[in-house]
């Protein structure tokens, strides 16, 4: 008997429904819910159900993903009439939960393992075994229907407000021999018809490299093509970033729209695959990259797999943007001690790496501290280039690995610059990049044996430097040492931690257990080193960097303060990078530097359009202050000064698009940071300039999420921080539905503004 298809599946529930109407409960609540008597279990959040049900033949299947049922019964035909395989549709259409390699599954898959006797097939089915925990947490044990002692439990949480599922599972070896895992990503997903034929999904993706993160893509879902994006470096990596959206088009940027969205929790190699079937049907699936994975599980021993996170909503993108941010914020405040308190913001930081690069010393570093702290800086960080003592840190060829301050640039050690700067009243950063070591290192010489290599191999340097193995205990101890020692003796409150290679010759020597595990150690050797720092010093704030953005994977968001985007500062690049990066980084964790960049002397972009951009989450300053003339450092301090009156509502609001930064004809962008339910707004707007003689005004922009019955104060800044260039009342209402005008924005190149909106 043919697999039903989804049309017969609601067809059956339209008529089982009107049978059964008369005995229906009140609304199913949020949270998870098992059906009375099937082994069926209704996830729900607040806009979102999620249902999976083993009732048929044992196969765990997806029955629905999608808006909110409000029923048990509602799925009563699907289990009346289960899934049937066979020949002419097989298993592997099923949207299986756990699709493994086995079978006659030819779809992709997430999980494949050798057994003993070189058997590669699993063929897993529901082991009767439930778990709810707190109404948010659902495990399900799954067996391989020959061998009872194979056993993967598959986790679910929901975070009810944000519609976010998050998924991972656990293979538990009960053998009495070994088993290999060559493919264990964390989760499959399935999506429904996209509606009728002429409707399709568009899949949202972000490509890159250095200096370019986030680039939204988007590509049209064709039946029979799949999709992959992916990064095989060993780290999360700016070639692309581990999260899809799949929008119903045409308008994915319209917020009435179907929109499925994900986002990986690894700072791993990755890949997300997405695959279309002649019906329109979508599965997703995602994890650890199975390109060179392995990992052995020896009698009794289990691996859990990293957490992959997605989520529904019928807000089109703009929904999207909300709910991923928000989840990981979530999750960063629930993990990271530092992050509990909604008011503590993040603060205005300057790092002089792009005005004085290596070129740094106790003296220098004390005269910019002191030029800063007036401005209102709240955190000065020292970056690259400190330490080294046979291989000095004067450029990036050396010194990686030796972590000893420089005595010619310290000669007294960090302390006194890290008193001097607190003293001035300013938090205390420092720069390290503790994976890596240069060949030109006392590190490399005394243990070259610490680098990922292969005897006999070469090793390929990229950016002068290797990886250190930090699947190595003794590894991942020297440098935690090296680096508490500073944070004690310095008194450190923060630090930037870099990552500025691919790694390459990842394996394990002298070690009894499979080599290619050296993948996962090194990952979780990071994760170890972040929570141990936090451990020994729960006040230190940590900054996850590499290259820029190459670190800003939901697994980094969760366990650190904060990442840096990119290396790029130009402000208008940045509007695009920020337009990507806004799609699941949280507005707070994303610093933007107001620099001098570019270095082409033509382009004048105005510090108020820098700040402005920079505006976005967090603000940090990295121009060359030594060169700001009295008008510029003036300037800055109110730009500062403004941006901390209005940071709760950009670190701490939702933040929307309202005109994405686009390339066609002119560039104009339009952000609108919202907070605590319509109060107050921020919004960011910029026009980079038109090539054409008369490219109109700018109409209207209409603002989203106000109360339109309530009156709104509106205060509007452009170039001059003292004195907003207007200042009004409007309702909620027009600003909603007309629009707010902002006529200056029409003239010149590079305008900007800031308005503020308050509920008066
Ligand atoms: C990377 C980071 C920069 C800076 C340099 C220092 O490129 O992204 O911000 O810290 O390293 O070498």
């Amino acid at each position: 008997m043919a697999l039903l298809s989804l049309r017969a599946i609601l067809l059956t529930v339209a008529i089982v429904s009107t049978f059964i109407q008369s005995s229906w409960a009140k609304p199913l609540g949020t949270g998870i819910h098992k059906h009375h008597s099937l082994d069926t279990w209704f996830l729900v959040t607040e806009q979102s159900s999620y249902v999976i049900s083993a009732a048929g033949n044992g196969y765990l299947v997806n029955m629905h993903w999608g808006k909110r049922l409000t029923q048990l019964d509602d799925l009563n035909a699907m289990v009346v009439e289960p899934p049937v395989f066979s020949q002419i549709i097989p298993v592997t259409e099923a949207r299986e939960e756990l699709p493994v390699f086995g079978g006659l599954r030819y779809r992709e898959n997430i999980l494949k393992v050798e057994l003993p006797k070189g058997i590669r097939e699993l063929n897993l089915q529901f082991a009767g075994n439930a778990n709810i925990t707190d109404k948010t947490k659902l495990d399900l044990d799954l067996r391989d229907g020959n061998r009872t002692e194979f056993l993967v439990t598959l986790h679910y949480e929901i975070d009810i407000e944000n519609d976010i599922i998050r998924r991972s599972y656990t293979v538990r070896n009960g053998l009495d021999d070994r088993v290999d895992l060559s493919k264990a990503s964390s989760a499959a997903w399935h999506l429904p018809y996209a509606l009728g034929w002429d409707e399709q999904r568009e899949l949202v993706t972000l490509s890159g490299e250095w200096s370019q993160e986030a680039m939204v893509q988007t590509t049209r879902l064709s039946p029979g093509v799949k999709h992959t994006v992916e990064s095989t470096r060993g780290f999360a990596d700016h070639v692309s970033h581990p999260y899809f959206a799949l929008a119903q088009v045409p308008n994915a940027v319209n917020p009435t729209t179907d929109v499925y969205f994900g986002a990986l929790a690894w700072t791993g190699s990755w890949e997300i695959t997405i695959h279309t079937d002649t019906k329109g049907f979508v599965r997703v699936t995602g994890g650890i990259h199975h390109q060179d994975f392995g990992w052995t599980l020896e009698p009794g021993e289990s691996f859990t797999t990293p957490v992959f996170a997605a989520g529904y909503t019928d807000q089109g993108i703009p929904g999207a943007r909300h709910r991923m941010p928000r989840h990981a914020r979530k999750y960063q405040k629930k993990n990271v001690a530092t992050q509990k308190d909604e008011n503590v913001f993040h603060p205005v930081l300057y790092n002089s790496w792009e005005a004085v690069s290596f070129d740094l010393n106790e003296e220098k570093q004390m005269a910019l501290a002191e030029k800063a702290a007036p401005l209102g800086i709240e955190l000065f960080v020292v970056d690259d280039g400190w330490f080294g003592v046979n291989s000095p840190r004067d450029n990036d060829t050396a010194g990686l690995g030796d972590w000893d301050t420089n005595p010619k640039k310290f000669p007294n050690g960090l302390k006194p610059l890290a008193d001097h700067v607190h003293k001035l009243g300013m938090k205390f950063g420092l720069w390290f990049e503790g994976e890596m070591v240069n060949p030109d290192s006392d590190l490399y010489r005394e243990h070259p044996e610490w680098v990922f290599h292969y005897d006999g191999v070469p090793e390929y340097l990229s950016r002068t430097q290797l990886v250190l193995n930090f699947g190595l205990k003794e590894v991942r101890d020297y440098i935690f040492e090296k680096v508490a020692g500073h944070i004690k003796e310095a008194g450190i409150d923060y630090i930037k931690w870099d990552f500025n290679r691919p790694m390459q010759g990842v394996t394990m020597h002298n070690y009894d257990r499979n080599p290619q595990e050296a993948w996962v150690l090194a990952v979780e050797g990071y994760y170890e080193i972040i929570a141990r720092l936090k451990e020994r010093f729960p006040h230190l704030w940590f900054e996850s960097c590499s290259s820029g953005g190459g670190r800003m994977d939901l697994g980094a968001l969760e366990r650190t303060d904060q990442v840096w985007t990119s290396d790029n500062t130009r402000p208008d690049a940045r509007l695009f990078i920020q337009y990507g990066a806004s799609l699941w980084v949280p507005p707070r964790m994303q610093y933007g530097w107001v620099t001098d960049s570019s270095s082409d002397k033509s382009i004048e972009i105005p510090l108020s359009f820098r700040f402005h951009v920079s505006f976005m989450g967090s603000l940090g300053l990295g121009s060359n202050i030594n060169k700001f003339s009295k008008e510029q450092l003036e300037e800055s301090t109110h730009w500062i000064a403004l941006y901390k009156k209005l940071r709760h509502v950009i670190q701490n609001g939702d933040l929307d698009w309202l005109v994405p930064p686009s390339r066609v004809g002119e560039l104009v962008a339009v952000t609108e940071s919202i907070y605590n339910d319509g109060d107050e707004a921020v919004i960011l707007a910029f026009r980079h300039n038109s090539p054409f003689p008369d490219s109109g005004e700018l109409s209207p922009i209409r603002i989203r999420h106000l109360d339109e019955n309530a009156i709104y104060r509106v205060t509007i800044w452009q170039e001059d921080p003292q004195n907003p260039v207007d200042e009004y009342d409007l309702s909620g209402a027009l600003l909603m539905y007309r629009g707010l005008e902002l006529p200056s924005l029409n003239k010149g190149m590079f305008k900007s503004a800031v308005v503020w909106l308050q509920r008066a």
